[in-house]
């Protein structure tokens, strides 16, 4: 189990660091990340290397037994490069320029950047590659995470290759765009530019590819560096970190490169559901890569900086969203940073030693998790303990974030209120994509599979036919993988197996913004035996062609019309559900296709805000509630106190990690 944080040595006087070493040991602190923002004091010019401090550094932390996840410090060049190469720089959808200043400002197609890169890299690798200290190599940091999209001359010319590519013919990207339409027919691979500033909305298809695009170089950059860290015979796993959700990297894409997953979260104090937001990321990072633990490698002591307000983490609640990861599959706990800085942006944002000194709860708090971790048994890992799966696929993220459909949908914050709805029921749930073998699950939900790929289609059926229960939610099954739509109508590859086809979206008024308060519909309620939900945003008209209706809009202009279908299929059953529904109705019509296939709860009966995680044969139970909350637990020992489980009552962010008999 990983126990530290990122450490910025180059920020502090040597006297300073020994007292850092001190304290991380007090604090059982295993592993830092080592120069993430340094290069400009690790290249102080072009050519030119100063290693004595790193070399220092690396020995006293070895010296007290501390390990390092050595950065190869790529993500801010430093001033005398883009000095000497403004053509490194990125721009913007206006070709304005991100300047130097802040961070991440070098465009990631710049074959400038990329050779000075991978000097620094070969430098460090050569010096470092067999230093005791080094378990681990921290490539880059965040790829993407300020500067989303380039649309300089550099991504113009990258792009233009990355379509050549994929195309091969000019005429085959004509027709996979259909840019018959407004007069966009290209005659050479030059006429090419990135979606740049337009009067009006770009090609979707040519959206989609840029996005593919985007997510690939920044990829390629990573495998990048990873080729000159094995080239220099490093065999230290390699990593680089991830974001959650986060829309520009695939990071199912990624995952495959990766030898461990690490991800960076912060969820917001003040929102009550944060541990629900925490709960899908995690649950997503450890879908990322089942067999291998992954590592949560940066969240916050307590407050944070960047945030309009930034409320500090309640007392517990720090060491809760870190059992939390752990539960869920990750066996190292990271925050950004070690030490608060004095000076920089984020002097404001807390950090495992607070500029306030050891006397404060932060600190304690820190010292008692380093403890609580370092007594903890290895955990089991590569468990598959979920019989739910969720699909998530950024291919359809993408092409739902193009402009022009019948209504805007927030793709992850939809995935999520599903992914609530089950945590909520103590329902363990992986992520998926949805060419995915599901053949270990009995339950998949797929909400708003918009874009979905002939591949994708036949392994759903092939699901169903297997036995298993397939939820598909409203606007899926609707394009194509150039997010053009298909010969003979909507749900062209899924309406037999679900027994219905579609005639129209029926988008409602949104329940916010302007038509509220007009006279239009904005919630459409589906009555089914046993319960009804409310649906917002589209209440589509399907016809049944063999399926049964569970349940029908009642009120409103589809009145009486079919909402909630199921059709049998082989052993197994396909349920469409023909609206979005809100946070309680996600929960009532997850209720009606779990208990029909036999879900079970990892614990019965728990109170909505005490969640219950299974890893393996460790149970874990955490409190995130306002009140305590007494529990039932099933037999075995808990694994902080060592003692019988039995009986426990847990006050607000408390928890109990059992293995249980
Ligand atoms: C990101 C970065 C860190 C730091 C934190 C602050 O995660 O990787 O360097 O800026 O945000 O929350």
């Amino acid at each position: 189990m990983h126990y530290g944080g990122d450490y910025n040595p180059e920020q502090w006087p040597e006297e300073t660091w020994h007292e850092d070493v001190q304290r991380m040991r007090e604090a059982n602190v295993t592993m830092v990340s080592l120069g993430i923002f340094a290069w400009s004091r690790i290249q102080p010019a072009e050519g030119e290397f100063d290693f004595g401090w790193l070399d220092r550094v690396l020995d006293l932390l070895h010296e007290n037994g501390i390990a390092v996840d050595l950065a190869t410090a790529t993500a801010s060049p430093p001033p005398w490069a883009t000095t000497a190469y403004p053509d490194m720089l990125p721009q913007d959808e206006n070709l304005s320029t991100y300047w130097p200043g802040s961070r991440q400002h070098y465009a990631p197609s710049s074959p400038t950047y990329q050779r000075l890169a991978s000097e620094l890299v070969r430098a460090l690798a050569e010096r470092y590659g067999a230093h005791p200290a080094v378990v681990m190599w921290h490539v880059n940091n965040e790829y993407g995470c300020h500067l989303h999209y380039d649309y300089s001359d550099n991504a113009a010319a990258a792009f233009r290759d990355w379509l050549r590519t994929k195309y091969q013919t000019i005429d085959a990207l004509n027709a996979a765009w259909g840019t018959n339409f407004w007069s966009q027919r290209y005659t050479d691979f030059a006429e090419v530019v990135p979606p740049r500033k337009a009067p009006y909305s770009h090609n979707p298809a040519g959206m989609l590819d840029f996005r593919r695009f985007t997510s690939d170089t920044l990829l390629g950059l990573y495998l990048m560096e990873k080729r000159i860290l094995r080239d220099a015979g490093i065999t230290a796993p390699i990593t680089t970190n991830f974001m959650g959700a986060f829309l520009p990297a695939d990071y199912w894409r990624w995952a495959a490169e990766m030898d461990v997953i690490s991800d960076d979260n912060y969820p917001d104090p003040n929102d009550p559901d944060a541990h629900l937001g925490s709960a899908f990321s995690r649950d997503l990072m450890r879908s990322l890569k089942p067999d291998v633990p992954w590592i949560l490698m940066e969240q916050s002591s307590n407050a944070l900086n960047w945030r309009p307000t930034n409320a500090p983490k309640a007392p517990g609640q720090m060491a809760a969203l870190s059992m939390q990861a752990v539960a869920r599959g990750a066996d190292g706990v990271l925050f950004f940073q070690w030490r608060q800085s004095r000076s920089g942006s984020e002097k404001f944002h807390s950090a495992m030693l607070p500029h306030a000194g050891v006397r404060t709860r932060t600190w304690r708090e820190i010292v008692g998790l380093g403890a609580e971790l370092a007594a903890l048994p290895e955990l089991p890992a590569g468990q598959r303990d979920a019989s739910v799966a969720l699909v998530f696929d950024w291919e359809n993220w993408w092409a739902l974030e193009n402009p022009d459909h019948p209504v805007v949908l927030d793709y992850p914050a939809l995935v999520q209120r599903w992914h609530a709805a089950l945590t909520r029921r103590s329902v363990q749930v992986d992520l998926v994509r949805p060419t995915d073998d599901l053949s270990g699950y009995r339950v998949v939900l797929a909400p708003q599979l918009y874009l979905l790929t002939a591949a994708a289609a036949s392994n759903l059926t092939a699901f169903v036919e297997g036995g298993g229960s397939l939820l598909v939610g409203a606007f899926s099954d609707v394009v194509d993988e150039n997010d053009g739509f298909r010969p003979g109508g909507f749900l062209t590859q899924l309406g037999p197996l679900l027994g219905i086809w579609l005639e129209d979206f029926g988008a409602l008024v949104p329940v916010e913004g302007p038509g509220s308060g007009g006279p239009g519909q904005s919630a459409a309620v589906v009555e089914f035996e046993g319960g009804s939900a409310t649906g917002r945003l589209l209440a589509e008209e399907i016809h049944l062609d063999g399926a049964t209706a569970l349940g029908s809009f009642a009120g409103g202009r589809l009145d009486g019309r079919a909402a909630f279908t199921v059709n049998g299929r082989g052993t197994g059953r396909a349920y469409y559900l023909a609206t979005i529904p809100d946070a309680d109705g996600c929960g009532a019509i997850a209720d009606v296709v779990l208990s029909a296939a036999g879900v079970e709860p990892v614990l019965p009966g728990l109170p909505a805000d005490v969640e219950a995680i299974r890893r393996g044969s460790v149970l874990t139970v955490i409190n995130h509630g306002r009140d305590s909350a007494t529990l039932d637990l099933p037999a075995g020992t808990d694994l902080l106190t060592g003692e019988p489980s039995g009986r426990r009552t847990l006050p607000p962010f408390d928890y109990a990690v059992v293995r249980v008999d």
